[in-house]
């Protein structure tokens, strides 16, 4: 078996048992108080937005700050930052099609419809398309850079300014982008951030920093692991307030009259998301060392894309060409073009096979279980959360407009089932990569 695709974990060392153990002995495992509380999270909070404000290739950091609310989990991050865009019924979500059921769920329990939007080269939301499918009705524009690999996010972000400007004109509130970075932490790409007018320059920026809303996982197979958690982000101090109400009690916090821990004004119903300690405490210890992990997996990603390079075998676009801030946590190649369908379905299915069987980890993209909208059962066949909603909710009427199943993405739908995505290790000796290579070119030579 070749290395697992769980980078952070891999990392883990003598630093995240003392990190743990520290807590344990303060027997302080929440977040706000306790016999002896380090504040952990609100530390990995702190740090996180440090992180996340600065790029290697910019130095744009004035009026850069990024505001991080950590929670326990991707999903529920997602769930928190729809709610605070006061996402519901009779709201329509552009999402795209490759993204984690998580994406979709979190639009259906905020009681809003889905609107698929079609993906280009680089496996992330298409900037023309995305022009073709908001209505009056959009609310949020959901970008989801998947395995590491950053959509065109400069050219989403210009298309929604756009959009908002003659919204403005027209009286009409505006269309909020949020970032499920799930995927890509620590990526970064080139534009200007802002859904509306901003200050801020035209350069390089982390991934999740664009939108109004950022959000990041720390389950298992992330850059980084607590095995569980996850973060909301944003450059915008009144919604900041907003995430830190609802991710808890649902009240916001004054320091300066609070009646209870919780805060005092009451904001909204809270969805008790809070992070404990003893995830924060690994959580710091595996920032340290996100940009080391990084390195690694680039690295290995630019031996194997030369390596493919030199079979004449082409890989998934980059959005940024000369400036890859791409993670790079998957290495996506194509199968040859000329393939008709049916073919490629057959061929794809037989290398990843022939992979898996020598101990790759690795997917063809087609049967990437609910990580692909139309394997996604509960969203083709519309399935109803307890109350009916969003389908039978009178408000969303206009939802039989929207099919889910193969067919609705024709560009995203033509390159899954021509893409194989093959894990990217963060950590692997020179050995172990050669013998990956030498078996690859068996698997290509025979099956190719
Ligand atoms: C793109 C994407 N969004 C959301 C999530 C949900 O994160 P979590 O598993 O922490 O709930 C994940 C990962 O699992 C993901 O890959």
């Amino acid at each position: 078996m070749y290395p697992h695709e769980y980078p952070g974990a891999l990392w883990y060392d003598q630093e995240e048992v003392d990190a743990v153990s520290k807590v344990i002995s303060n027997k302080s495992p929440f977040r706000y108080y306790g016999v002896k509380c380090d504040k952990e999270v609100f530390n990995f909070e702190k740090e996180l937005g440090e992180y996340l404000s600065t790029s290697s290739l910019s130095n744009n950091n004035q009026h850069n700050k990024v505001y991080v609310t950590a929670v326990n989990s991707g999903t529920g991050a997602l769930e928190i930052a729809l709610d605070v865009l006061g996402v519901g019924s009779g709201d329509e979500v552009i999402v795209p099609g490759f993204m984690w059921i998580s994406s979709i769920s979190a639009i259906i329990r905020a009681r809003a419809i889905p609107v698929l939007v079609d993906s280009d080269q680089t496996l992330g939301v298409d900037p023309e398309d995305l022009k073709v499918k908001i209505s009056e009705r959009t609310k949020v524009i959901m970008v989801v850079p998947m395995l590491g690999g950053s959509s065109k996010i400069g050219e989403i972000m210009e298309v929604v300014r756009n959009v908002n400007n003659s919204r403005k004109k027209d009286n009409l509130s505006k269309i909020f982008v949020l970032e499920d970075c799930a995927q890509s932490l620590g990526a970064h790409a080139f534009g200007i951030p802002g859904s509306s007018q901003t200050s801020l320059p035209e350069g390089y920026y982390k991934l999740g920093t664009f939108g109004d809303i950022g959000t990041f996982s720390l389950q298992l197979n992330k850059d980084i692991t607590a095995g569980e958690g996850g973060m909301v982000v944003t450059r915008d101090k009144e919604l900041n307030d907003r995430v830190d109400a609802l991710h808890n009690a649902g009240y916001i916090k004054k320091e300066k009259n609070n009646i209870n821990w919780y805060g005092d004004i009451p904001y909204g119903w809270g969805h008790g998301r809070r992070m404990s300690e003893l995830q924060g405490a690994v959580a710091r210890v595996q920032l340290k060392k996100l940009d080391s992990i990084l390195d690694n997996i680039r690295k290995n990603h630019s031996f194997f894309e030369e390596f493919f390079k030199k079979q004449g075998i082409k890989l998934r676009k980059r959005a940024y060409q000369n400036n890859p801030g791409d993670t790079g946590y998957y290495l996506c190649f194509h199968l040859p073009e000329n393939l008709d369908d049916n073919t490629a379905i057959s061929k794809g299915r037989e290398i990843a096979k022939d992979l898996k069987d020598k101990g790759f980890n690795v997917w063809f993209l087609h049967d990437f279980e609910v990580h692909i909208y139309y394997n996604i059962e509960p969203l083709v066949k519309k399935f109803p959360m307890n109350d009916g909603s969003p389908w039978e909710d009178p408000k969303n009427s206009f939802h039989t407009q929207y099919k889910y199943d193969r067919g609705a993405l024709p560009n995203l739908d033509h390159l899954l089932i021509r893409t194989i995505g093959l894990n990217m290790p963060s950590k692997m000796s020179d050995n172990t990569r050669d013998n990956m290579m030498n078996d690859l070119l068996v698997t290509l030579k025979n099956l190719y």
